[in-house]
Order: structure tokens, then sequence, then C-alpha cells
């Protein structure tokens, strides 16, 4: 589902105003009404319904006026508090005002003398609507609406925002002021931005997005990622094979390794897409009931050093999960023995090792030899930060010719400000990059703080810049592409926030490339199957003490599920 900043949304709403000629009034009372529905399901059940409306002047206070007079209407007491000059109200909420009261709503500006009254009020409310500030909000709450905002957090009683928690930043998620805590968040015709990201999240609630009647070209339209071309025909050969080439060359071909890095897309709207299941259904990979080891392609792993072995092992338990057909691990010659007893499914190679246990600089020439092999690069996972190890990852990147996810160490041997990657912005392969905000702010050369402030700008800022596709780790996990687009992912929770589960998603983006889906595609569906296999794990063992390997062995049921369209959906009211 497209999600939108609050810019976005007026844009909606002027054409749907002035190029579709649908008066704004009547998006107002879908917007109400909607409220209302919302609210007299939790009212209906209370011995007083008492409902207790806080108005801002603007249109956001007409929604919440509007909401007032449909449950006037069916039956609950309703009192408005209004936190604005009543002369200085917005036009249609001047309309709903005047509806309001000849109706016998009483309508109370909040004033000096009010505000006992409306603080007990809203103590002994049902329900409060905090309809005081939308997204016409600038900037932290003044005057009388920081005080409304003050006595709907205090009163302790379940509150109903409408569009957006009033004080919330509808673009970040952030809160530069006081900010209501809501119970549930009824938004209106799309989700806002803000709703999705810390600590907007919280602050909504549950959300409900509610149809208003918006045309339904204006608010479907979002490009997704390109679904992966059917691997392989009926007889398991492998289509769109150049010439009689392997299935390696087929799945470089298909996951876009000869087109530019971005997919040949032109530069696109900056759009934003909540990833939900019907997405991901259509964007993993197809598995042809006839295919086989060499139709689900090869990935080779290469990451370990010595007292990290386990990284790698882990990456390739995660291609392997997704549904790779062959996984090569491949790390300094002294751990190959480790990676053989503790994983038989996979193929190993040595590579040229330092006495420090790590990669020595020539082991760049052997692994761009072991991918004429391979389909697809995962480089990184416990590589470790030496100078040699740098040196490797620096020239595989700089000769690829084929898709690559580069995590972890791999991302730390870009180095601070990744200049390689605005001078190679142009590379013929894709590029996935999958940092955590730690490994982002070093590769932006700024603090964590400014990565956490706003992910989502960041992470589509920099995907742009450096001609790849990034995931930024966290809660939630953001995708963006080098085209502008933009998925913020649906599954996942605090379960996975254990040693090597980085790892693991790494491995199941390699293993979904290599299986012929694009580099977005592989990337937005690894994230949410990731993110699915994690809720289940917990939902199986419990929410603690889940550990990276569980979250690998339950990749292929919430493959099943994703494939299945099952998976969080948004709440829909109309
Ligand atoms: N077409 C429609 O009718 C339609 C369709 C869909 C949704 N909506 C609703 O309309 C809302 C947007 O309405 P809107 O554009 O009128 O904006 P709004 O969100 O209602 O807020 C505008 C009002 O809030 C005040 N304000 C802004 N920032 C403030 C702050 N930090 N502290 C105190 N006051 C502040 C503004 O005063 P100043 O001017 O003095 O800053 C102005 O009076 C949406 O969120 C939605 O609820 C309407």
């Amino acid at each position: 589902m497209r999600v939108v900043t609050a810019a976005e949304m007026r844009a909606i709403d002027k054409t749907a105003i002035e190029g579709y000629g649908i008066p704004s009034l009547i998006l107002m009372e879908h917007a109400g009404l909607a409220v209302a529905r919302r609210s007299w399901r939790e009212l209906v059940a209370t011995r007083s319904r008492k409902a207790v409306v806080f108005a801002g002047r603007g249109n956001n206070g007409g929604d919440g006026v509007v909401a007032a007079r449909h449950l006037s209407n069916w039956g609950a007491r309703v009192k408005v508090f209004l936190a604005g000059d009543p002369e200085r109200v917005s036009k249609d909420m001047a309309v709903q005002l005047a509806m309001a009261r000849r109706l016998g709503i009483e309508v109370v500006p909040l004033r000096e003398d009010t505000e006992s009254r409306a603080r007990l009020n809203a103590a002994t409310a049902d329900l409060i609507i905090d309809a005081l500030l939308g997204t016409g909000s600038r900037g932290e709450p003044r005057g009388l609406v920081a005080l409304a905002i003050d006595i709907i957090n205090g009163a302790g009683r379940p509150v109903l925002a409408v569009d957006i928690p009033s004080g919330l930043d509808a673009d970040t998620g952030a809160a530069p002021g006081p900010v209501v805590q809501a119970t549930w968040t009824v938004t209106l015709g799309l989700p806002k931005v803000g709703l999705l990201l810390p600590p907007g999240r919280e602050l909504a609630g549950h959300l409900v997005v509610a149809d208003i009647g918006l045309p339904r070209a204006l608010v479907t339209d979002s490009p997704v990622p390109a679904a992966a071309a059917p691997q392989a025909d009926e007889k398991g050969t492998a289509v769109g094979t150049p010439v009689a080439g392997n299935a390696g060359q087929a799945a470089r071909d298909k996951a876009g390794a000869d087109k530019p890095a971005d997919g040949g897309h032109a530069e696109a709207p900056a759009l934003t897409v909540w990833v939900e299941p019907g997405l991901v259904r259509a964007l993993l990979p197809p598995r042809p009931p006839t295919g086989h080891k060499g139709t689900f392609g090869h990935v080779l792993v290469v990451g370990g050093a010595r007292g990290m072995s386990g990284a790698p092992m882990l990456a390739a338990r995660g291609a392997q999960r997704v549904g790779a057909g062959l996984v090569t691990l491949a790390g300094p010659a002294g751990l190959v023995p480790v990676f053989a007893s503790a994983i038989m499914e996979a193929l190993t190679r040595p590579l040229p090792d330092m006495l420090d246990g790590g990669l020595a600089p020539e082991a760049a020439a052997e692994v761009l030899q072991a991918m004429t092999r391979a389909d697809v690069l995962v480089i990184g996972p416990g590589l470790s930060r030496s100078e040699a190890v740098g040196q490797v990852v620096r020239r595989v990147l700089e000769a690829a010719a084929w898709p690559v996810v580069a995590d972890a160490d791999a991302l730390y041997a870009l180095g601070e400000g990744a200049r390689l990657l605005e001078r190679t912005r142009e590379r013929r392969f894709p590029l996935v990059l999958t940092p955590h905000p730690g490994e982002m702010a070093r590769l932006c050369a700024v603090t964590v703080k400014d990565v956490l402030a706003n992910p989502l700008a960041i992470a589509r800022d920099r995907a742009r810049a450096w001609g790849a596709v990034v995931v930024l780790k966290g809660s939630p996990t953001v995708v963006a592409a080098p085209d502008g687009r933009a998925y913020i992912n649906s599954t996942g929770s605090s379960a996975l926030g254990t040693g090597g589960t980085g790892d693991v998603l790494a491995g199941a983006v390699g293993g979904l490339l290599a299986q012929g889906a694009d580099a977005l595609a592989a990337a937005v569906a690894g994230v949410y199957v990731h993110g699915l296999a994690g809720d289940l794990a917990a939902a199986a063992r419990g929410p603690a003490g889940i550990v990276a390997g569980d979250v690998a062995d339950s990749l292929p049921q919430a493959l099943a599920r994703a494939r299945d369209g099952q998976g969080p959906m948004l709440d829909m009211e109309g």
C-alpha cells in the first residue's frame, strides 16, 4: 500500500477536489464518518457512551466535529472542546461547527476559565477523540493545542486520533514537542509515513486506514519492483539463457547484471510503499515444479575470520533456506574444516589467509575465479576489519560483473563516506547493501542519531547516490532503490535482536537473487520473509531467546506463507 508524506497527501486531496470536482466537504464527511464508526465500536460497549472531542481550528478539527455529529445521532453523549479562536477556523470547519451547534452539540472554546472543565470531562470520558492537528501541523505544538495535548494525555482514557496523533511529524514519525499517545489512529485516505516509523508507530497505537472516497487512481498507482521472470520452462530448462549457457548466466541476466544497477528504471517519483503480503507474493521468484539445483542458482558466500566462523555459515544457511540451488562457502583456509564439518549441504572453498586468521590480499583473485561458477556473491559476514580484508573487498567490488550483496565487514571496508560507491555508481551489476544504522552512519559519515532521525530519507538519498539498493536494517527495516522508490517492511520484531540474524538476511537476499529476482525485489521480499521467519520463530518458542539459526530454519515456512499471500495487513475501515 502506498504511504505518503503530508505534502503528498495535500497534493492528492487537491487533485481530488480540483481535478475530480469532489467537494472538500464530502471528503470531510467520509473522514468524520469513518472516525465515528470506529469510535462507536468502542463506545457502544460502555455504560455512559461519553465521547469528548478536542478539535483544532483546521480541517482535522472539522473531521472531529463531523464524528461528533454522527456519534450524537447514534445516541452518544458528546462534547467538543475547541482549541483555537472560534472566529479563525477554516472554512469547512466553520460549516461543521454551525451544523453541530444547530444539532445541540455543546462546543466549548478551550480557555483558561474552561480548562478545569475540559480536564474533568476528559477524565470521565469513555473515549477521547484527538482532532487537534493533522497534516497541517507545523513544528512543536503551541498554545491551546499544547494545552489540549496535555489534557488528553493526562486523562488516562482511551484516545482515538484523527489522521495522526497531534504533535507527530507526519513525514518522519518524530515528535518535536508534546504529542498525543493514541490508542487507535484512524488515518485518512492513505497511511502517513510518520505513522510507520518510530516513535510514531508506537504513538499511533492500533492503526486503521479509512477510505474517504478519494479516486482510486490517486491512491493505488504505486509502481512496484519487477517480479522475477519465470526461471525455467516445464522441462526445467532455464528460460532466457542467451547462448547455450548455464543457469548462472540466466540468473545474472534476470537479476539485471547486464542492465544498469537500478534495473534500467529512470528516476521515478519518490514513492513509498508499506510492504504487504500481496506485493511480496508478486515479487518472489517462481519455483518451477520441474526445477533442479541448477535452476535455482548458485550463491558464493565469502566471509569468516578467526573467532567469526558462524557469520558466513548463517549467511549460507539463509541462502539455502530460501531455496538457492547451490551454496559455496568460501573463507580463510584455516576455517574451511570448520565450515565443512558444520554445514554438510554447502560446498567449501579455501581462500589464501594470513597469520591473523583473516583473508590475504591474494584472496581477491580467488573470489573472482570462484564467481565464474556462481551467480551471486554475498560478501562480508564475519570477514574482520583488517587492511588486507579491505583490499580484497574493494578489488572484488571493482571487478564484479554479477549481483552482489555486501554486508557487515564488507561495508566497513568501503570506509567512512564510501567514496568507492559514488565513483562506481554506474556499475553494470546490481548491488545490494545491508547496513544496520551504525554501519550506515559510517558509510554516510554522519552520526547514528542522524540516521535514526530520518532513516527513510537517508536510505533513499544514498540509494540514489550510490546506484545501489539500500537495505537499512531497523525497526522497521526500509529498502530504497536508486530510482527513488522506497519500501517500509511490515514484518519482524525485537525477537530478531540477536547476533547473526543480519547474516541470515544477507544470505536470504542472495538466495532470492540467485533464483532470478531482481535486486529490489530480492531485497524487499528477502527482508519481509526474514522478518516473518522471526515472527514465526518467536510465536513457536517465545519472544525472547530466539537465535539466528531459529530464524534461518523458519525461512521455508515463512516463504510458504508469503507465497500464499499470508502476513500482516493494515486494518481498513470502509
Ligand atoms: N479535503 C478535506 O477536507 C480533507 C481531506 C482529507 C483529510 N482532511 C483533514 O484535514 C487535515 C488537514 O487539515 P489542515 O490543512 O486544515 O491542517 P490541520 O492539520 O487541521 O492543522 C491546521 C491548523 O493547525 C494550526 N497549527 C499548525 N501547527 C500548529 C502547531 N504546531 N501548534 C498549534 N497549532 C498549529 C494551524 O494554525 P496556523 O495556521 O496558525 O499555523 C491551523 O489552524 C488532515 O489531517 C485531515 O484530518 C481534510
